[in-house]
């Protein structure tokens, strides 16, 4: 007897494996050929790259999707076409979600996005990352309405968890539609050079209703998004490059807003001099240099990760580690546009202040800022409001704050870079730091006009009065006398400078007003 219910047994377990192999093949060798054919790894295989070898749980194989219509009541969809669950990243646990195009092109019903809420919760609950690798046709046409709610359930939960967990998205093959929301609700978007593409509306219609004729790449792939849009901060080579993209952005953020940063242990002492940075503002204030030689070399190691790198390049947005612990870098660049500030700009910085104060990384800000771009181009486009989302997000953030003037640092820009009423805990300039309502040459021309004007040597009246505003302005001096940064400081003891700050404010505590929240100028 004994002997026959263990025979039972074992043939529902041998059945129960057979099972789930079948449903673990997902689209079969054929879709999986196709895939691979197309230079894309199938959900599975990404998974195996992303996730510590043997830690992957996988969640919910077995759902179903139960809709009838359109010939689907004789489809299996194996694992309805998205494979769910969580693992270890370098020893972190991380959830997940990645749509397998294999399993009828990883459209997305109402089981399918259930399967999507289910983990998304968990991750919540467990206040743990959650990365999503999307690969689908979108809305799974035969479903219907059902599939619609599905997406709106994805982006109620990418709203109610943003600011406390992170959360990532990987574009690895098609997102068309209202699916390119969730993405955008997301704090990061990946995508992937030539395999991935998103867009609201795809060529097709593009031709019919307007009438232009554009690729699915040039519209939507990683490069457009990466350079024009500002949709993706990381365009990435292939799935490999993607994935290990995906794992270091995530080695440098905490599990949430409510766990610590993670400590990387640092061979790089505080005390390092950079002696590199004391010839590296040019002679003439005119010219450029790459402020990301600056970050680089104040920086654990020497390593930036940076975000956005080919999108507003006059402002450049970054992570670094001080003393093994992820700070936010936030600096013009002067090798591009001089560093001005324009819509582009104010919006990357913005987002990333924000992103950084929301999970308690602090925010070290590098200025050198000519002002805000002028012309009717920036101004029609909304200088004003994008403007005021730096100033937004620069006072509101409450993590610790730093500031290092190098060079130029004017105007109303001169304010946007978290200066210190601003809300700056610690303003620091270099020697060669010029801090004043605007340059020289447009100060005098305005202010001393008539004199120039009435001269009997107008060009030599210029010059004269052009030098006594930059003995006045273009040096720190004035600033420093007033209060107004609180040290001048030799660029090569800039590291050693951020490092004692840092460890100076790790306890900060700002309490602001009670209040549901604040009304940044979107
Ligand atoms: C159901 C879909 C599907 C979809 C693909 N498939 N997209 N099934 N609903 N949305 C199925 C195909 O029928 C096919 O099934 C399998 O996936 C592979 O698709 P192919 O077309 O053979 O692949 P390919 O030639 O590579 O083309 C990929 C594609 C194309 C460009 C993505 O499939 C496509 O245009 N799909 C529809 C895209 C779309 O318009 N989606 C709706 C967007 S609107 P079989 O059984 O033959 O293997 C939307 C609204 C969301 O999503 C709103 C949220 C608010």
């Amino acid at each position: 007897m004994e002997a026959e219910q263990l025979k039972g047994t074992q043939a529902k377990i041998k059945a129960f494996e057979a099972k789930k192999e079948a449903l673990m093949s997902m689209g079969g060798e054929k879709m999986i050929t196709k895939q691979h054919e197309l230079g894309k790894l199938t959900a599975r295989e990404r998974l195996d790259l992303f996730f510590d070898k043997g830690t992957f749980q996988e969640v919910q194989l077995f759902v179903k999707h139960r809709s009838t219509l359109f010939g689907l009541d004789k489809k299996d969809i194996n694992a309805d076409g998205v494979i769910t669950g969580f693992g270890k990243v370098n020893g972190r646990t991380v959830f997940t979600a990645a749509q397998d195009f294999t399993s009828s092109g990883g459209s997305l019903g109402e089981m399918h996005a259930r399967k999507i809420w289910k983990i998304m919760d968990m991750a919540l609950d467990a206040r743990k990352p959650f990365v999503s690798m999307n690969d689908s046709g979108g809305a799974r046409i035969q479903e219907g309405v059902p599939a619609l709610d599905g997406y709106g359930g994805i982006f109620y939960r990418n709203t109610i968890g943003s600011g406390y967990i992170p959360q990532i998205t990987a574009i690895m093959g098609p997102t068309a539609g209202g699916a390119v929301y969730s993405p955008a609700l997301t704090d990061w978007v990946f995508m992937i050079k030539k395999t991935s593409y998103m867009y609201i509306t795809g060529p097709d219609v593009i031709k019919a209703v307007i009438g232009e004729e554009v690729t699915h790449d040039d519209l939507g792939g990683a490069v457009a998004h990466a350079t024009k849009s500002g949709v993706c901060h990381f365009a990435t080579e292939n799935d490999e490059d993607c994935i290990n993209k995906l794992k270091l952005l995530l080695s440098y953020l905490p599990d949430s807003c409510h766990n610590p940063l993670p400590l990387v242990s640092c061979s790089d002492s505080p005390d390092r001099e950079c002696p590199e940075l004391d010839g590296i503002i040019p002679d003439k204030a005119s010219r450029g240099y790459d402020m990301k030689m600056v970050v680089t070399a104040v920086a654990d190691n020497h390593e930036i990760f940076e975000p956005h790198e080919m999108w507003a390049k006059n402002m450049l947005v970054a992570f670094i580690r001080i003393m093994g612990q992820t700070v936010g870098v936030i600096a013009n660049n002067p090798k591009f546009g001089a560093g001005v500030l324009d819509v582009n700009a104010s919006d990357k910085a913005s987002r990333f202040i924000r992103f950084c104060d929301a999970f308690n990384i602090p925010l070290l800000t590098f200025s050198d800022v000519p002002g805000y771009m002028p012309g009717t181009k920036q101004e029609w486009s909304g200088i004003i409001s994008h403007g005021a989302k730096l100033l937004h997000a620069y006072a509101e953030a409450t993590v610790p704050k730093l500031t290092v003037v190098t060079r130029k640092d004017y105007g109303g820009a001169y304010i946007g870079m978290c200066s210190k009423y601003l809300g700056a805990d610690y303003v620091m300039a270099w020697p060669s730091a010029e801090i004043a309502v605007m340059g020289a040459e447009g100060a005098c021309n305005i202010i001393y006009r008539r004199e120039i004007a009435s001269a009997e040597d107008p060009a030599a009246k210029r010059a004269e009065l052009v030098a006594l505003y930059e003995s006045q302005f273009n040096n720190p001096y004035f600033a420093a006398n007033m209060g107004i940064i609180e040290e001048i400081i030799a660029p090569r003891d800039t590291r050693k400078r951020i490092a004692t700050l840092l460890d100076a404010l790790k306890d900060k505590a700002e309490v602001r007003l009670p209040k549901k929240h604040n009304n940044i100028p979107l």
